[in-house]
């Protein structure tokens, strides 16, 4: 095996502390597993959406079973642009070319995007509070991973940072790529206001004055966000305001939006003003899939494709997706209650399947296991899936924490 392979070791524990946390509760039912980044019902199953059920109560094997290619159906890529950025988007975006491929999940995506636009020895901007997924996305195609802090005094997206940051990459590498994550930014759960991405759309155009700027938008949890994602919508808007010197990629995830996790399913989205790169994405990102994973889920596509065109099974979803929104927002809430009732610090949550206790401890964390609560260690704090708990399991878990966190 050559050097550069020969290092790489999985960064994350998550995987492995959930399979624990799965193990203990099969041995004892009151043991709280918050480890997933999985949307879990009150009674701790996997929620399941009606549009998925229809297609599996009526599966259509010629089509779930078959290839698909490597660039996604019409149907899926049409689907999903008018998903994220809203029905009318042709005229609302007029200027703009708009480019889809399909990609295994989010993370598809993202390594898509990273590997299309970067040369290996380039660099990427990634919040210093962060999913550590995107680190290993870098470094296994050797793209060098700089940080901006997330936050500034005021618990606001850190635009002097991204600002900083950004001339820096573009002294070393003569390109800013900057990766941001939101809404419900994971592991914190933090969603950008209006003034945040009108900072941000700032930044990026100054910074595009001296090079071309590649803007990555990690929408992975965009559906859980206020009001399924209403308000990030709008912000979307705000986008136009940026130069022609900046282009969009939108990384999708269905397994987030229509809880088909294993199915793995996402999409890359291109925004761009210039047609050339418009082609030269089209043509690029379909050679990396068909080199890689060749195509994806034609499973997954074909919930995807059926809900999203479809007028009356996308209303009967959304009506569905509110109402799950509403159940995460009180799972939250409720824990949240019991944090601050304790005094335990947590990261600024405003939706989203997270909620960071800034507690960096590993007895802490220990005595958490003991009383049968799993975390995620994550950074500099403990990460609580709210999406994979209960209501009830949310105030005990809150409750747990706070006697302990007293100790410290
Ligand atoms: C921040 C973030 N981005 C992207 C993803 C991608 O998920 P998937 O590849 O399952 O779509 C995840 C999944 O946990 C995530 O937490």
């Amino acid at each position: 095996m050559p050097k550069k392979n020969q290092n790489k070791k999985s960064v994350e524990n998550i995987l492995v502390i959930s399979s624990l946390a799965k193990k203990a509760k099969e041995k004892d039912a009151s043991v709280i597993n918050a480890t997933a980044g999985s949307y879990y019902d009150e009674s701790g199953n996997l929620k399941v959406f009606d549009c998925v059920k229809r297609v599996f109560d009526n599966p259509n094997y010629n089509t779930i079973l078959s290839y698909s290619n490597s660039k996604g159906t019409l149907g899926f890529m049409n689907g999903v642009e008018k998903w994220i950025l809203g029905e009318d988007y042709k005229e609302e975006y007029s200027n703009y070319y708009f480019k889809t491929i399909a990609t295994p999940g989010g993370t598809g995506a993202l390594s898509l995007s990273l590997g299309t636009y970067l040369e290996s020895g380039e660099g990427v901007m990634l919040p210093d509070i962060m999913w550590l997924t995107y680190l290993q996305i870098a470094n296994n195609l050797g793209i060098n991973a700089h940080t901006y802090k997330l936050f500034d005094e005021n618990n606001h997206l850190n635009l002097e940072s991204i600002y900083s940051e950004g001339l820096n990459l573009q002294e070393k590498y003569g390109k800013v790529c900057l990766l941001i994550n939101d809404p419900c930014h994971n592991p914190t759960g933090y969603s950008m206001s209006e003034n945040d991405y009108l900072g941000l759309i700032e930044v990026l155009n100054k910074l595009s004055l001296n090079s071309k700027v590649i803007l990555i938008l990690d929408i992975a949890y965009l559906d859980y966000s206020n009001n399924q994602g209403k308000k990030t919508r709008e912000h979307f808007r705000l986008l136009k305001k940026l130069s022609s010197n900046v282009m969009v990629l939108f990384a999708f995830s269905a397994s987030k939006t229509f809880g088909i996790y294993g199915l793995r399913l996402g999409a890359l989205m291109q925004m761009t003003k210039d047609e050339k790169e418009s082609q030269l994405f089209e043509n690029a990102s379909a050679y990396f899939a068909r080199s890689t994973w060749s195509n994806t889920s034609h499973l997954g596509m074909e919930i995807v494709e059926s809900t999203l065109n479809n007028a009356s099974l996308k209303e009967k979803f959304v009506v569905e997706l509110k109402k799950t929104c509403e159940d995460l927002e009180k799972r939250a809430y409720l824990l949240i209650d019991e944090l601050k009732k304790y005094n335990v610090p947590f990261a600024p949550y405003h939706n989203g399947f997270f909620v960071l206790l800034l507690v960096n401890n590993p007895a802490f964390e220990k005595e958490l296991e003991e009383a049968g609560v799993y975390g995620c260690h994550f950074g500099n704090g403990y990460r609580i899936a709210v999406a994979s708990i209960s209501q009830e399991e949310a105030v005990r878990l809150g409750e747990i924490v706070g006697k302990i966190y007293q100790n410290y």
